[in-house]
């Protein structure tokens, strides 16, 4: 007999993931190499040194290690946030009224209020081993910032954080919450680096963007001693992190039997739709069984709908090395959306290959849909969730309506990454009906790929 599902599956802590698996590994088609931005040959180790930590580096170039062992002391931290839960969605559905069956993983149960603590923790673990005094990051939503001052509070580390200038304004709390776990925090562009001044000059009263962030915060991290860059999202190693979600998430639906039919995720730079997706992509590589992913994007930032697969920076300064990915062309500053965790250009070099060979799908969507489905989802689930989230949450109602039309009884998953309690902001614009749908022009994403390397 089929085992009755709770409403909240908990996996015990000894259940719970003790190495990462890396996609890479199972992937055909490899994800193309970084370019090091002066001689656009392949980036080597030592080319990566200066800027990133030493393990990372490795874990980023490593595309055949299926699986890296989960350090003792990053699984201790863990544990003060994980297992996290596996939800199955009664409330929504029946709301709904729909036969599917719908659920969601949830990561916003941690103070940084996201996915990105995953991650974070990892990168100032090998930072505190390499010896290092302190790391630099970019922060959009805020939440990557909060993540990692958490995570340097907890190994003594010193931590810098450039944050796009709309956020910081936008969503004071967020940065008070980095600065009370001891990070110093700076609006972006800033005129405390060159490129942060090259930007405010070419641009004036710009309001920012992740990729002009990742430049000054290089920059910083390139010039101080005993400092190294760290980021939130795009990269290989940042994806293999993140595939803990992805492990806790199929352990948890195997266990009852479970066999996911879609699954679905916001895509910002793709750390959390690479990490839920992997075990699942892994078994589809495999061969061993198929899934329909869904990647969501925002139709102001659409990298992966209306990009271009080609070679492009990182950053908006030109400093960072040369990724293929789906790409807006690396001068694209997208409107002021209020999700701000998808303001990036790019899209991580995995997943764009993975799109590329038609292993997953992609949409967009616009603000006004994504947050009347984030307060749908708040009344009936009772999480707030985060404007990011909330792109999967849209996509994941429509196909669950649709569902209810063809009466088909499908298993639907979606990362649920964040909570939304600093982004009242934007709740407040959606509930005073003067949030706008931004939407670029052909012409305005022609006249930023023209520009690509
Ligand atoms: C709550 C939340 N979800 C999703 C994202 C998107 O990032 P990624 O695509 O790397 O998961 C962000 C990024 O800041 C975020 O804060």
């Amino acid at each position: 007999m089929a085992k009755e599902i709770p409403y909240k599956i908990y996996l015990d802590e000894s259940e719970m993931p003790t190495a990462w698996y890396n996609l890479r590994a199972d992937m055909k088609n490899k994800p193309a190499p970084l370019l090091n931005p002066a001689t656009r040959q392949p980036c080597t180790a030592a080319d990566l040194a200066p800027v990133f930590c030493e393990e990372l580096v490795k874990q980023e170039l490593d595309d055949t290690t299926p699986y890296f062992e989960i350090p003792q002391e990053i699984r201790d931290f863990y544990k003060m946030y994980r297992p996290s839960p596996l939800v199955r969605a009664y409330c929504l559905e029946k709301k709904l009224g729909t036969p599917a069956k719908i659920y969601y993983k949830f990561e916003g149960n941690n103070t940084s209020g996201s996915h990105k603590l995953n991650s974070a923790i990892a990168q100032a673990y090998y930072a505190k081993q390499q010896g290092l005094k302190g790391v630099t990051t970019e922060t959009g939503a805020g939440q990557w910032g909060t993540a990692l001052s958490m995570a340097c509070s907890y190994f003594d580390l010193d931590c810098k954080v450039y944050m796009v200038k709309v956020s910081y304004e936008q969503k004071p709390f967020r940065r008070e919450v980095m600065r009370t776990y001891g990070a110093s925090v700076t609006p972006s562009p800033s005129t405390e680096t060159a490129v942060g001044r090259k930007i405010l000059e070419e641009h004036p009263g710009t309001t920012g963007s992740l990729g002009c962030a990742i430049s000054e915060a290089v920059e910083k991290a390139t010039t101080t001693e005993g400092y190294r860059y760290v980021l939130g999202s795009v990269l290989n190693q940042v994806l293999l992190h993140q595939s803990v979600i992805g492990l806790e998430t199929k352990a948890a639906l195997d266990k009852y039997g479970v066999k996911a039919d879609i699954i679905i995720g916001c895509a910002g730079g793709g750390s959390n739709l690479g990490g839920l997706i992997a075990p699942f992509m892994g078994e589809k590589l495999r061969g061993e069984a198929d899934y329909r992913i869904i990647a969501v994007e925002p139709a102001s930032c659409p990298s992966l709908t209306r990009g271009k697969f080609a070679y492009d920076f990182c950053d908006t300064g030109k400093v960072c090395p040369l990724a293929k990915m789906y790409t807006l062309g690396c001068d694209f500053i997208p409107a002021p959306n209020h999700a701000g965790g998808l303001r990036y250009h790019g899209m991580s070099s995995t997943l764009s290959q993975l799109y590329a060979d038609g292993l997953m799908e992609a949409t967009s969507v616009t603000q006004t849909k994504v947050f009347e489905a984030a307060e749908y989802f708040a009344r009936v689930e009772g999480i707030l969730p985060a404007p990011e989230s909330s792109h999967a949450i849209r996509v994941a109602i429509d196909e669950a309506l649709k569902c209810k039309e063809t009466g088909e009884e499908k298993t639907i998953v979606f990362g649920l990454t964040g909570t939304g309690y600093f982004d009242m902001v934007a709740y407040e614009k959606y509930n005073d009906g003067k949030m706008n749908d931004y939407i670029p022009t052909d012409e305005e994403l022609a006249e930023s790929l023209k520009k690509l390397p």
